[in-house]
């Protein structure tokens, strides 16, 4: 397995990360011995970095995950947690309390990376919080837990209003953002074609790079939408709300099978396959998240990211197909 340095932190993260979300819902709603197995599998195939959440399945993510890492005792794994503070919350007490809770699930006495999970936008307001209550309430609350050693990394999910979130990576206080990179929407890394139906996130990866944060690439397969069916997984539960793409996961799922030539014309075995590889593409990309449903999935993932980043000439094919997107209502 491939790694890469993950931004100013020094971590050396494996190109492939193990999400361990309510998406897919494999460490939420699986099989307890299925989850023991195929988080050892991800580590001796050198997965090193896992990704949770309080929010995914209300603490079983976590509880699952810590009772995994407990059998196993891998060395040198990073973990990573979130917290999404409710609205008019007081900010610091929130912040302690729910890594508090994290700690006790997880069974551990520190997080690697404690991500923010609320979006962010320039005013704030329902479940997103304005850029100055991220910069001086949510920091300076992250920086005492990372002085009381409860913590090692400051994390934030680049979800919300395009200059917010510029703004907040530009004051260089996280040392992670979760970023949405897909097929679907490649703008964290370059211009959009002409009204494009998704959010323009602006070339967030120059801003990235120049504050030296680690990213973490997240609806890597738009929640499913890029496997190009709408069928789901019964421990999958309900298609997603998009991130960052069309308005519906229906929308994306018909412009996902609008790719399908990528698959005929042998750039790729599958959409999953190429979306997989696509993500890995860029160079600021961290580590990519791959949500899901089985231990069939996470074989996938792993194979794709096996076979290594798109090559040019599918990323310009993958353009191309992209530019009939224009135009469309999002
Ligand atoms: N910070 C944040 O706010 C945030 C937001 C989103 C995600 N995340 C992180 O990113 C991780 C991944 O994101 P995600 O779960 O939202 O979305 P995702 O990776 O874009 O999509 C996951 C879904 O893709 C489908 N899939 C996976 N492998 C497949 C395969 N081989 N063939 C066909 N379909 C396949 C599964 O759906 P079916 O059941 O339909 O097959 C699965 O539920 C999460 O676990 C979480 O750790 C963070």
């Amino acid at each position: 397995m491939q790694s890469r340095i993950f931004g100013r932190t020094g971590m050396q993260i494996s190109v492939l990360g193990f999400g361990c979300g309510a998406v897919g819902g494999f460490m939420v709603r699986g099989d307890p011995a299925d989850q023991e197995r195929v988080v050892a599998r991800a580590i001796a195939a050198g997965v090193n970095y896992f990704d949770t959440a309080v929010q995914y399945g209300n603490g079983e993510s976590e509880k699952n995950l810590g009772r995994v890492l407990q059998r196993l005792k891998p060395a040198n794994v990073v973990v990573g947690t979130k917290v999404r503070l409710p609205p008019g919350a007081f900010i610091a007490d929130a912040v302690t309390m729910s890594l508090e809770g994290s700690l006790a699930r997880l069974g551990l006495e520190r997080v690697d990376i404690f991500h923010l999970h609320n979006p962010v936008t320039e005013t704030g307001g329902g479940p997103a919080l304005s850029v100055r209550q991220v910069l001086d309430e949510v920091v300076p609350a992250f920086e005492r837990l990372r002085q009381q050693g409860k913590i090692r990394f400051l994390g934030m999910t680049a979800v919300g209003d395009t200059a917010a979130l510029n703004q907040v990576i530009d004051a260089r206080a996280f040392d992670s953002a979760q970023v949405v990179y897909n097929m679907l929407n490649p703008s964290a890394a370059g211009e959009l074609p002409e009204n494009y139906p998704a959010q323009d996130y602006g070339r967030l990866f120059d801003h990235t790079e120049a504050a030296g944060t680690g990213v973490v690439g997240i609806r890597v397969l738009a929640g499913g939408a890029l496997s190009g069916s709408a069928e789901r997984h019964p421990i999958a539960g309900l298609a997603p709300e998009p991130i960052g793409s069309a308005m519906s996961y229906d929308a994306d799922v018909d412009r996902a099978r609008r790719l399908m030539p990528l698959v005929k014309e042998g750039f790729a075995t599958s959409l999953t396959e190429a979306a997989t590889r696509f993500a890995l593409s860029h160079p600021a990309m961290g580590t990519i998240l791959v949500g899901m449903a089985t231990p069939r999935q996470f074989e996938d993932a792993l194979a794709a990211v096996q076979k290594g980043p798109l090559p040019r000439a599918a990323l310009d094919r993958l353009s191309a197909l992209r530019q009939s997107f224009s135009g469309e209502p999002r």
